[in-house]
């Protein structure tokens, strides 16, 4: 058997493991050069648990700036068979509003200045991107959102942007006209590279603002999205905490096939 060791991923705002037990932490190394920060192990309701400031402690990493391979492989390394990240966006539609958490379903890459893939040099593979999230482990946490009376709003698009600055007033009126939800400036490629490492991944969308397209709120700015994440950060980390508490001792097999998604991948021969 496999045993289920589930990764969180913190954003602005989410920092630490609360209610975790047995805490330790560990610096660990990988190829790609240095995760966010130490890595921290530990238990929550019987489940083990890794947590990692996307951000490292301190917020002192740039959306551009994080090594998100290293943070993917040390989190692969630290045995993590499925990871929930936690990202602050802002939203392109009146139903996702400030404060509101959402099940992301779907993504759309537009970073460019990030490596986003751990295959190429030496060994070509091309993983299946079609369905992003891992099914089981979403509605696992729809699930204890309900369980723990949190509002969750299930399926949306998130646009993710290199930043940091944030959009133009033209690129967020060409957001939302596409259709899309969120924006975010931190999922992409961590979604991509999770799947190459056969990691089941769910992101939990914390809606902190609605970008600058909105004619009756004011332009997104930091203060407004850390006022939200402030007052949101205990109900997420309670959410996420319901989550462990009620997670399989046992991995269980993606339905979507994320844990296996190398099976059919990999085009270099073995012996080239
Ligand atoms: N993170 C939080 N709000 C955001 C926004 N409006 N655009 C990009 N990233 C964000």
């Amino acid at each position: 058997m496999t045993r289920a060791v589930v990764g969180i991923i913190g954003g602005s705002g989410v920092y630490d493991l609360p209610g975790a037990e047995n805490l330790r932490r560990e610096r660990v190394a990988t190829p790609w050069g240095e995760p966010s920060d130490e890595l921290v192990f530990g238990e929550i309701g019987g489940t083990q648990a890794v947590f990692l400031p996307r951000h490292g402690r301190g917020h002192r990493l740039a959306p551009s700036t994080i090594n998100y391979r290293a943070n993917i492989d040390a989190m692969k390394r630290a045995g993590v068979t499925d990871i929930i990240s936690v990202s602050a966006c802002g939203s392109f539609k009146s139903q996702f509003f400030p404060g509101l958490f959402v099940l992301v379903d779907q993504f759309v890459d537009r970073t460019f200045g990030r490596p986003s893939s751990f295959f190429g040099d030496g060994c070509v593979a091309h993983v299946s991107m079609a369905h992003p999230i891992a099914p089981k482990l979403s509605a696992r946490i729809a699930t204890a959102a309900r369980a723990e009376g949190i509002e969750i709003a299930v399926g949306g698009t998130y646009v993710c942007m290199e930043g940091p600055q944030f959009s133009t007033y033209a690129e967020s009126l060409h957001y939302k006209a596409m259709g899309y939800d969120l924006i975010g400036m931190t999922a992409m490629p961590e979604a991509k590279l999770a799947r190459e490492a056969e990691i089941s991944y769910a992101t939990i969308a914390m809606v902190t603002d609605f970008d600058c397209w909105h004619p009756e709120h004011d332009h997104v700015d930091v203060a407004s999205v850390i006022e939200i994440v402030r007052n949101n950060a205990a109900a997420a980390a309670k959410l996420v905490g319901r989550v462990l508490k009620d997670f399989p001792a046992e991995h269980e097999a993606c339905p979507i096939g994320s844990d296996r998604a190398l099976d059919n991948a990999i085009l270099t021969a073995p012996d080239a």
